[in-house]
């Protein structure tokens, strides 16, 4: 049993920055809708707490990251990646450690929701997509897919990887061979 209220409560004494708690509870917020809306085999708690958790390490310095690296022995190149990609990757282990919560499902969602993958659970597509249309995001695109969405979720997702392998820099490898699957659907 996830105790959603804890974890709320901990997420608003973790951001300093109040437009990053909208943002947070707008994705979870969103979440649910994209679930409701297409009938999605998605457990709507573990979404909801997703969306809670996915920027958690978005305040992180990178000294933190480093040490993380360290203590688990993790592959020292993982610092090299934008931090777009870094807070995501770091976000598991630091609400591991920060609010003594663990769900394999949420944390894989969590540290692909920036780039996508190839072979993204239900949950993993529904985040992916939810922090890219939550209200509060206002770019065109953003917009044309939170449209998108209400008619058709794959379409939507794979709106999002084509943004991203078009118009980001080097996108991640994992964000291209995630678009090559899913650009059928667009
Ligand atoms: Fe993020
Ligand atoms: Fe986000």
């Amino acid at each position: 049993m996830i105790d959603v209220k804890n974890i709320i409560s901990k997420v608003k004494s973790k951001f300093t920055n109040e437009n990053r708690l909208i943002h947070t509870l707008n994705v979870a917020k969103k979440t649910q809708e994209l679930i409701i809306q297409h009938d999605l085999e998605v457990n709507l708690q573990k979404a909801y707490v997703a969306g809670l958790l996915h920027d958690y390490a978005k305040e992180e310095i990178f000294e933190r990251f480093r040490e993380i690296v360290q203590k688990y022995n993790l592959d020292e190149s993982i610092l090299q990646q934008p931090f777009s990609i870094l807070h995501a990757l770091f976000g598991p282990y630091i609400i591991k450690e920060e609010l003594d919560f663990e769900d394999e499902e949420i944390f894989q969602a969590i540290t692909y929701h920036p780039i996508g993958h190839s072979n993204m659970s239900l949950l993993d597509e529904v985040l992916f997509l939810a922090d890219f249309i939550s209200d509060d995001r206002t770019y065109d695109i953003c917009i044309e897919v939170r449209e998108i969405a209400k008619k058709n979720f794959s379409k939507a997702v794979a709106k999002k990887l084509e943004y991203l392998v078009t118009n980001i820099p080097n996108p991640h490898q994992e964000t291209i061979k995630a678009y090559e699957k899913y650009k059928q659907y667009l």
